[in-house]
């Protein structure tokens, strides 16, 4: 399906001059699924927004799904947009909308301005926002205001919104952060075989490690800005992750040699 996308030197820095990323250079072919895995700060959020196209980096080049986005027209870039899904860690629902008109808000960049202004007013596709929902088990809300929910249900909203929206290109900004465990590992399963069945290619910022370790081929270590390593997932070993953690874990323990094969034999039962 999608083209993937890859980064060349990318570099950006906020408002006040803090450097968010620096040298990033990254590609991911189509149907690739990988996590994103470093302490906070270390430039996730900034790196998702700019492959969804929210944020425009400063220095450095990149290609999504086969266009430079900031090269385009408006309207090719809003034909982009509509192919790229962001899940982000909370949803940005209004309080009094339905869930079923936030899910299928998800389609509004393919649809035409009428049919998107009809949705808005009347649900135009209820029978394909329940099957988002049921997805992530969450159907029977269908009707229930966006308030009524927890932080777990609107992120599982945020989810089917996504999952309609059927985007060939599929990134989520610490999807299941207000989910507890076991409904975590579900969600992040449902996901990864979503993106398989559909040969999406799917990129997942995760502060939960044994689940990046679990369900993704391949996961990149960001810090301060800059990729520390951008590996197979069994590559990954305790100590890389302890030094990209460093200053959040307390003496970390590198006398354990076998510490890396058990964390990936633990995740691996869970
Ligand atoms: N809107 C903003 N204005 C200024 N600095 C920001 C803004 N958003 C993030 N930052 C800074 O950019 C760096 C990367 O932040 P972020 O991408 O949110 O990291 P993460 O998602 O890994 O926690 C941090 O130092 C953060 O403080
Ligand atoms: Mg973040």
């Amino acid at each position: 399906m999608g083209l993937g996308f890859s980064f060349e030197k990318l570099g950006y820095s906020h408002s006040k001059g803090k450097v968010a990323l620096q040298g990033i250079e990254l590609s991911a072919n189509p149907g690739e699924q990988m996590a994103i895995v470093g302490p906070s700060g270390a430039g996730k959020t900034t790196f998702l927004n700019i492959l969804a196209t929210g944020t425009r980096p400063l220095v450095g080049q990149i290609e999504i799904l086969g266009k430079r986005p900031w090269e385009l027209s408006s309207v090719e870039l809003k034909k982009l947009r509509s192919k790229i899904g962001l899940i982000h860690q909370a949803p940005p629902l209004p309080p009094k909308q339905r869930v079923v008109t936030a899910v299928l808000a998800g389609k509004l960049g393919q649809w035409s301005t009428l049919k998107s202004i009809i949705s808005l007013l009347y649900p135009v596709d209820i029978t394909g926002a329940y099957n988002s929902l049921a997805q992530l088990d969450l159907g029977e809300r269908l009707f229930d205001r966006c308030d009524q929910l927890s932080g777990g249900q609107l992120q599982r909203v945020g989810i089917a919104r996504v999952l309609y929206q059927e985007p060939e290109l599929m990134l989520a900004d610490e999807p299941v952060s207000a989910m507890d465990p076991v409904l975590s590992d579900l969600t992040i399963k449902r996901l990864t075989q979503y993106a398989s069945e559909k040969g999406v290619t799917f990129l997942a910022s995760l502060h939960d490690i044994e689940i990046a370790l679990k369900w993704f081929p391949r996961m990149i270590g960001l810090r301060e800005g800059k990729i520390m390593f951008d590996l197979p997932t069994p590559k990954v070993t305790q100590k890389l992750l302890q030094e990209l953690y460093a200053s959040e874990m307390d003496a970390p323990d590198l006398n354990r040699s076998a510490q890396s094969t058990a964390v990936l034999q633990k995740s691996s039962k869970l």
